[in-house]
C-alpha cells in the first residue's frame, strides 16, 4: 500500500488503478471511500473482501456529474434531477432504478442503485480519470468507525488497499444521506451530510426517521443499516433523554461506572450542564465549543477514533439537537452505542 499526495501524475495514476480494477481509496468531503470500478464485479468483489463488509449491503456508486448518472440510473424522475441540479455536487445519495449491466453485487441484487456525485475534488478528479462510474463505501472494516482522515484508512485497512490518496480530513465528517426516490414521498434511510431542510427547500416533503438515531425499527432502514454500526472497540454508553447528568450521577451511585471513562459533549453549554460531575471522567471531549453541528459533525469521527485509542474502560456522550446534521450525528451516536 503507499500513500501518495493529491498531485496532478497521481490522481491519473489513481483513476488508471480503478480502471484497471485496483482499490483505490479517496477522500470525499464525507469520509474516505474505498473505490473500484463498479462496472467490474471481481473489482467489487475485493472491496467486500476487504471491509469483511457482508453481500447483503449495497455499495454506493459515485460519478462526476449528473451526466454520469444516467450510466447507472435507468431512469430519472423529476425530483431526482431537481435535486442533482440543487445539492449536486455534494453529500447526497440517491436511490433510483439501476441499469441492467451494473453488476448484482453493487447492489445487493436489489433493482435499485445509491448514487452520489461527491463535491470533493480530489474525489472528482479520480471519478474522471477512470473514465467509469466508482463504487465505494466508506474505507473502514465492516461496522468499525469510518475514516476521516487518511492515517485512518491506513490504521485500519492498509495492507487491503492498493494505494490511499491523501486529501487531508473530511470538511462534513459524516457519511451522504440516503435518499430514496423509488418510493413516494421519498424516504432518508440513512440520515447524513445533507440537511433535510435542504432536500424539502428543493422537493418539498420527505419521510425522515424518528428523531434520536434509533433504536432502530421504524420503518426500513437502508439494507445492511443493522443497529450497531461506526462503533469504535471502546463501549459506547449514550444517554437517554434528560441529558447525561442524571443517567451518569446513578450510574456512578451504583457502582457501574468504569474506572477510566471519558466523556463526550457537543460544547461549553452542555459541559456547564453537566457541572461538578464532569470532575469524574479522565478524558472530555467537546465536539464544537461553540456548539455549532456542523463543526460537530465534522469532528466526531476523528474524536472517536482518538479515544478508542486511549484504552478507556468506556466512553459516554449524549444526543445533539435534531437540526441540520444533528439527526446524523445523533444516528451515528445511536449506533455506535448498540452491540
Ligand atoms: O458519504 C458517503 O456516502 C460515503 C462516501 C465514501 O461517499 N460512502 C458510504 O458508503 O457511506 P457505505 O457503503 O458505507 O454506505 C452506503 C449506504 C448503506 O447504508 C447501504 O445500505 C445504502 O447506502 N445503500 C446502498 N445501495 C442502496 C440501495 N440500492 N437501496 C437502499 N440503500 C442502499
Ligand atoms: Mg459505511
Amino acid at each position: 500500500m503507499e500513500i501518495l499526495e493529491p498531485t496532478a501524475a497521481n490522481l491519473a495514476l489513481a483513476g488508471a488503478r480503478i480502471a484497471a480494477g485496483g482499490l483505490v481509496a479517496l477522500p470525499t468531503e464525507t469520509v474516505y471511500g474505498l473505490g473500484a470500478d463498479a462496472f467490474n464485479a471481481a473489482a467489487v468483489a475485493r472491496v467486500f473482501e476487504a471491509k469483511a463488509r457482508p453481500s447483503f449491503d449495497p455499495l454506493i456508486v459515485h460519478v462526476a456529474s449528473a451526466a454520469g448518472a444516467s450510466r447507472v440510473a435507468a431512469s430519472i424522475p423529476p425530483k431526482a434531477r431537481a435535486l442533482m441540479e440543487a445539492l449536486w455536487p455534494g453529500p447526497l445519495t440517491l436511490i433510483l432504478p439501476k441499469v441492467e449491466e451494473l453488476p448484482e453485487l453493487v447492489t445487493s441484487g436489489l433493482p435499485s442503485v445509491a448514487i452520489r456525485c461527491p463535491a470533493h475534488p480530489v474525489a472528482r478528479a479520480i471519478i474522471e480519470a477512470s473514465g467509469t462510474a466508482v463504487a465505494a463505501p466508506s474505507a473502514n472494516p465492516f461496522g468499525y468507525l469510518s475514516p476521516t482522515r487518511a492515517e485512518h484508512v491506513a490504521r485500519m485497512l492498509g495492507d487491503r488497499v492498493d494505494l490511499i490518496v491523501d486529501g487531508g480530513s473530511c470538511e462534513i465528517g459524516v457519511e451522504s444521506t440516503v435518499l430514496d426516490l423509488t418510493r413516494e414521498p421519498p424516504r432518508v434511510l440513512r440520515p447524513g451530510g445533507m440537511a433535510r431542510e435542504a432536500i424539502e427547500a428543493a422537493i418539498g416533503p420527505i419521510d425522515f426517521p424518528p428523531p434520536g438515531g434509533g433504536p432502530a425499527g421504524g420503518p426500513s432502514p437502508s439494507p445492511g443499516q443493522l443497529d450497531s454500526h461506526y462503533a469504535p472497540r471502546t463501549p459506547l454508553r449514550l444517554a437517554p433523554e434528560g441529558g447525561l447528568g442524571p443517567a451518569f450521577a446513578e450510574a456512578l451511585r451504583e457502582g457501574r461506572v468504569g474506572r477510566r471513562a471519558a466523556v463526550l459533549l457537543l460544547g461549553e453549554a452542555e459541559l456547564a450542564r453537566l457541572g461538578s460531575l464532569a470532575g469524574a471522567f479522565a478524558e472530555l471531549r467537546l465536539l464544537a465549543p461553540g456548539g455549532g453541528l456542523a463543526e460537530a459533525a465534522a469532528s466526531l469521527f476523528s474524536t472517536l477514533h482518538e479515544l478508542d485509542g486511549l484504552g478507556l474502560d468506556e466512553i459516554w456522550a449524549e444526543r445533539v439537537p435534531e437540526r441540520g446534521l444533528g439527526p446524523a450525528i445523533n444516528d451515528r451516536l445511536y449506533k455506535a452505542s448498540t452491540k
